[in-house]
């Protein structure tokens, strides 16, 4: 196990009703901007239950961020915030509500220059104005995490920043909030829970048993929760499983003890979204599978310990059951009708990935925990993904 320092300050609020408890969360005579999506909220009565919970404080609203939240919204937020003078924000939706509004925070503060230059990693992160959540779409463990992923179409990226100034003061989860979610998106918010904690996991380097143990519990529990959900979307102890896992799932804790993670999905995932606009989970979907497979040899032993732990898998050697692991991840995707290939979408292998691979070499960056997954190796697994 490496050494690791451990410090979330993410006060998490989570049950039913506790929206209410907003008034004891945010300072009285605060000016709060209240931010959410494309109105979700207003449908499922969680828009009522924030406003009954701030009435008296001076509220002003900026709706409209968008999945995968633009840019160019932002930054008319942020010139709200500004104009306003708000001392607060409080984002209410999913994770691209929260993320539009880390980097809404930042934005607002920021006064050298194009704060793009933050999502380029050619600046840090130096202040925030505060910031607080009701979380609606247990997902991205933006709830309890430092990351912010943007988009800016006319360039064509989307990018991440990460920065201890932009930890929520406060979350708020109310499993009843997700009863309204399409089928689609619980589906998106499981596959996305599922890969955050499996590119922590599925390393080949030195890790702490009792973290493994802890990410293959929140692995077993998706299982677990996913046929339940589909069978009935309104029942409040899935759906608050189903939250927990989502925010152990990126909150910093799955990584303690170990000595580097994965995200190579991850960053093939965000390259595709930009090109062909497909949902953040379902590019996850297609990609893990091929990253693994294309890993095979070397992460062996762990892709094994994973299918005896979590999947059950006690027949035959390692590598059969390493191999056996990742058909049963990909079957697990494939029973929420998550597709896990390419062509589903209509997206060419090939092209796709001489386009991904393009993109990652201008960034001059490569992936994976040893750094090493280069344009030759993305166009290998985008093939595998076909
Ligand atoms: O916009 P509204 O009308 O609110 O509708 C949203 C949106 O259309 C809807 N929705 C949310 N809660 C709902 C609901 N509909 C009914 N009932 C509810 N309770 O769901 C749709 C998708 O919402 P979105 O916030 O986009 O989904 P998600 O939470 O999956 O967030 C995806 C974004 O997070 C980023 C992704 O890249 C993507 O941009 N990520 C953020 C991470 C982080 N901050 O740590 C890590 C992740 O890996 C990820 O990259
Ligand atoms: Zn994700």
């Amino acid at each position: 196990m490496v050494n690791f320092t451990l410090h979330n300050p993410v006060k998490l609020v989570f049950g039913k009703g506790m929206i209410a408890e907003l008034k004891n969360l945010i300072p009285g005579g605060t000016k709060v901007l209240m931010t959410y999506g494309g109105g979700s909220i207003k449908k499922n009565g969680v828009y009522d239950q924030v406003r009954q919970a701030l009435a008296g404080y001076d509220v002003v609203e900026f709706g409209g961020i968008e999945a995968n939240p633009r840019y160019e919204t932002c930054m008319k937020a942020a010139e709200l915030a500004k104009k306003e003078k708000v001392g607060f924000l409080l984002a209410v939706g999913g994770g691209s509500v929260l993320d539009g509004t880390k980097f809404i925070a930042v934005a607002a503060t920021y006064t050298a220059g194009d704060p793009w230059e933050i999502m380029e990693g050619r600046v840090p992160v130096k202040a925030a104005l505060p910031l607080g959540a009701v979380m609606t779409l247990p997902a991205t463990g933006s709830e309890m995490n430092t990351y912010s992923v943007i988009s800016r179409d006319s360039i064509g990226e989307k990018l991440a920043f990460g920065s201890d100034h932009v930890y929520p003061k406060f979350s708020i989860l109310d499993p009843e909030t997700t009863f309204s979610l399409p089928l689609r998106q619980t589906e998106n918010g499981i596959v996305d829970t599922w890969v955050h904690v499996m590119e922590q996991y599925m390393n080949d380097v030195e890790c702490s048993a009792l973290t493994s143990r802890l990410a293959e519990s929140v692995l077993k529990t998706l299982v677990e929760m996913a046929p339940k959900v589909i069978a009935k979307p309104t029942d409040y102890n899935v759906r608050a499983e189903l939250m927990w896992c989502a925010t152990v799932g990126l909150n910093g804790w799955l990584g303690l003890g170990a000595a580097a993670q994965d995200w190579a999905t991850h960053m093939i995932g965000h390259e595709l979204t930009a090109l062909y606009g497909l949902d953040h989970a379902r590019t996850l979907a297609v990609i893990m599978p091929a990253v693994h497979r294309f890993q095979l040899k070397r992460k062996q032993a762990r892709l094994a310990q994973f299918g005896t732990r979590v999947f059950h898998l006690v027949e035959g050697d390692e590598a059969t059951r390493a191999a056996q692991a990742i058909d049963r991840m990909e079957a697990f995707f494939q029973s929420m009708e998550v597709p896990t290939r390419l062509l589903a979408y209509g997206i060419d292998a090939a092209v796709a990935g001489k386009q991904v691979a393009e993109r990652l070499s201008k960034r001059g960056r490569k992936l994976g925990e040893y750094e090493d997954i280069g344009p030759v190796e993305v166009e290998a697994i985008m093939n595998l993904a076909k």
